[in-house]
Order: structure tokens, then C-alpha cells, then sequence
């Protein structure tokens, strides 16, 4: 098997935001998609091993920020590689509330969700959300997996699908 193929599928790169007992938190994630237009639904897949997982567990909502190119590199050297066990990431990050859900200020659109199903993987937890609000918040081009790691030179940690051990 030859793991180099998996750099041929193509991604976006997300935040994913939820609530943390009335603290917004959340991480990085290049996995979610759209699966059905009427009702809309989107999935994601989040590492068990992400506090985020937990979160949105226990929330039962997750809203999906839409990073562009122009993104400050801020947003993702916070969410995508702390954790929101320990940190409070949205102290660096601005925040705007959409539908009483957190969402990155310095994105181009959002999604908010309601967890409508779930799939468990041996590492994560595929959710399926059906979409109840969403916006587009500018006309910047949205941030490819592939503008992130050949324009920005980003890698992936550990617990994103994305993640390919140095050779
Ligand atoms: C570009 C990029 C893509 C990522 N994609 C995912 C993903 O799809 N799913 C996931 O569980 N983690 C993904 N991660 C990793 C999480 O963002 C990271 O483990 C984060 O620190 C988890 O924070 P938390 O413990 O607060 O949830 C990604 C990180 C980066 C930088």
C-alpha cells in the first residue's frame, strides 16, 4: 500500500468550534464535507483523543469556520496544535457568536451544525450534522489542505487524518 496516495485526495482547512461548559473551544480539522444538499448535512472526523471530540459530544452542536488563504497563522497554531484540555485558545483568537455558536472572525463562511448522527472509527468519530445556519463572510478565496502545505510549508500533527510520518 502506498500512503503517498492519500496527498492526491483534496481538502479545505477548518475550524471546527463548539462549547467547553460555556467557554468556546475547538481545533483544526482539513476533514469535512458536504454530504446531502436538501436537508444539508455536513460531516466531520475528530480524533477521540481531541478534547474537542468530547465537547461536542456533550454539546451536541458544532459549528465549521471556513479558513482563507489570508488566515492569520495565528488561528491555526492555536487550534490545531494545543489542546483545549489545557488551553484556552479563543483568549488569542477573536470569536463572533452565529446562532449562539462560537465562529472564527477571520474566516471567509460558516456552518452551524446539530449532531443528527455519529460513526465510530478505531481513532475517531466521524459526525454527521444537519445543518440549521450558515453564511458566507467574505469573498476571500478559502484556504486549500494543498495551499497549507506547499504556500504555508504547514504540517499536520499527530491526530489529523492528514498526518504522515517523516520518511
Ligand atoms: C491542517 C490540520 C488539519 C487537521 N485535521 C484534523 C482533523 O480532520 N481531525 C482531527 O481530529 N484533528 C485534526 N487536526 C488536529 C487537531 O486540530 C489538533 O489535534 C488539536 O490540537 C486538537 O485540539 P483539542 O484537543 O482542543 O480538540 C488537524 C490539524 C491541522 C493543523
Amino acid at each position: 500500500m502506498d500512503n503517498k496516495v492519500f496527498t492526491k485526495l483534496s481538502y479545505g482547512v477548518y475550524a471546527v468550534t463548539t462549547w467547553d461548559s460555556g467557554r468556546p473551544t475547538g481545533c483544526i480539522a482539513n476533514s469535512a464535507m458536504q454530504i446531502t444538499s436538501n436537508p444539508a448535512t455536513v460531516a466531520i472526523s475528530i480524533n477521540h483523543n481531541n478534547y474537542t471530540n468530547q465537547c461536542i459530544a456533550e454539546n451536541g452542536r458544532f459549528a465549521i469556520s471556513v479558513l482563507k488563504e489570508q488566515t492569520d497563522p495565528l488561528v491555526i497554531g492555536t487550534l490545531g496544535f494545543f489542546s483545549g484540555r489545557d488551553t484556552n485558545k479563543f483568549e488569542k483568537v477573536s470569536y463572533e457568536l452565529k446562532d449562539y455558536m462560537p465562529v472564527v472572525t477571520d474566516a471567509c463562511g460558516y456552518i452551524v451544525c446539530n449532531v443528527i448522527n455519529k460513526m465510530e472509527t478505531e481513532t475517531h468519530t466521524v459526525f454527521l450534522g444537519e445543518v440549521v445556519a450558515g453564511e458566507v463572510m467574505s469573498e476571500e478565496d478559502p484556504m486549500t489542505y494543498a495551499y497549507y502545505h506547499k504556500v504555508i510549508k504547514g504540517k499536520s500533527p499527530k491526530n489529523a487524518p492528514t498526518y504522515l510520518p517523516e520518511e
